[in-house]
């Protein structure tokens, strides 16, 4: 089978050379910037992946009739690599990451890398491009490993081959406004995520569908949207790129993942750190009104973290929340972050030293 990929090695070495030597670290943000080397693991017809390669940054060849580019059959994930004080680097929970891959591509019927594979290409890529991790504090490396049907069909049917591809990138804050608190708009007329669909899975087409709506509240200055589930309008699900978190008094509690929400890695070990700290974390329906009334209301996920939320609109009418020192989201983003950088005693077991 001829290769999906070919790499332009010079020019492309050359130009992530300029870059580099260019880099702000003490100012990074939310924008591409490609780094050395991705790696690249294509399955036989038979489903069957083998060895992967890094290759170095580039674009990618690829058939007209791939069934991702047709039908959508792809699925995308989101890590970092965080710099820890003493100059080593390591992973968050990777093979949570490799699992909810599995179970996406057993929906979209691909075949997908072993937890094994994704976690060896995972740290292979970190490491070939570990000039890129960002000193301890400033941020962090962003990996993205994606999975799509590379081969070539014609009916709606499954490609016979699928590609695993990883790139990654230097990150700071997700949103423009920095570590600044989020204003979200209630968004009522467009779900994200039906029933039965795919919301609870990280399919490349949950993310464009939202794109308007998020286009359209941004223009209002609001930093994103909050969506509601689609049946009854009235119980909040997450935002376009996170999940949602409430605080009362002593409880936290976020939307129960029944499978219009995404299972976040990072909301996941949010609950078990906040039991860790003496509150109760519950996952339920969580209607507007209980998100209105809280005293605190944060986002989180891979990309944003956890972020604070500032204030919340719903018809027009904005709420305000605490943020900032003494809150439980401060409290719960200084000890994930602890555990992830190697500052703080990682009694889960969590982080991944890869060097
Ligand atoms: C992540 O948090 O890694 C995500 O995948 C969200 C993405 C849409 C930025």
């Amino acid at each position: 089978m001829e290769s999906t990929f070919s790499s332009k090695p010079s020019h492309m070495n050359r130009e992530t050379e300029e870059i580099y030597e260019k880099m702000d670290w003490n100012n990074l943000g939310f924008g591409l910037t490609p780094t050395d080397y991705i790696y690249v693991m294509e399955s036989t017809n038979g489903g069957i992946f083998s060895e992967g390669t890094l290759k170095p940054y580039g674009n990618i060849d690829i058939n007209p009739a791939a069934s991702v580019l047709n039908y959508g059959q792809g699925l995308f994930e989101g890590m970092k690599a965080y710099r820890r004080e003493d100059g080593g680097i390591q992973l968050f929970r990777p093979e949570e990451n490799a699992l909810r891959m599995q179970k996406g591509a057993e929906r979209l019927l691909m075949a997908a890398p072993s937890v094994e594979q994704f976690v060896n290409a995972v740290k292979q890529t970190v490491l070939a491009n570990k000039r890129w991790v960002p000193p301890c504090g400033k941020g962090s490396l962003y990996i993205r490993p994606l999975l799509f049907g590379s081969g070539a069909v014609m009916g709606i049917n499954p490609a016979p081959e699928s590609t695993f591809l990883i790139f990654t990138c230097p990150l700071g804050n997700f949103y423009k406004g920095g570590s600044a608190p989020m204003n979200l708009l209630i968004e009522e007329s467009v779900p994200r995520a039906f029933p039965e669909g795919t919301g609870g899975l990280k399919n490349i087409s949950n993310y464009s569908p939202v794109f308007s709506v998020a286009k359209e509240a941004k223009a209002k200055g609001f930093s994103d949207v909050l969506f509601l589930d689609a049946v009854d309008h009235k119980y909040v699900e997450e935002v376009s790129s996170c999940n949602i978190f409430i605080v009362k008094g002593n409880v936290i509690s976020t939307p129960e993942t029944l499978g219009t929400i995404l299972p976040g890695i990072t909301r996941k070990s949010i609950i078990e750190i906040a039991r860790d700290l003496g509150l109760q974390a519950e996952e339920r329906k969580v209607p507007v009104e209980d998100v209105l009334d809280a005293d605190e209301v944060f986002c989180s996920g891979t990309a944003v973290g956890i972020s604070p939320v500032g204030s919340v609109t719903y018809h027009d009418k904005r709420v305000e929340f605490k943020t900032g020192e003494g809150t439980v989201s401060q409290k719960l983003f200084d000890m994930l972050r602890g555990i992830q950088t190697g500052a703080l005693e990682d009694k889960h077991g969590w982080a991944v030293r890869i060097c």
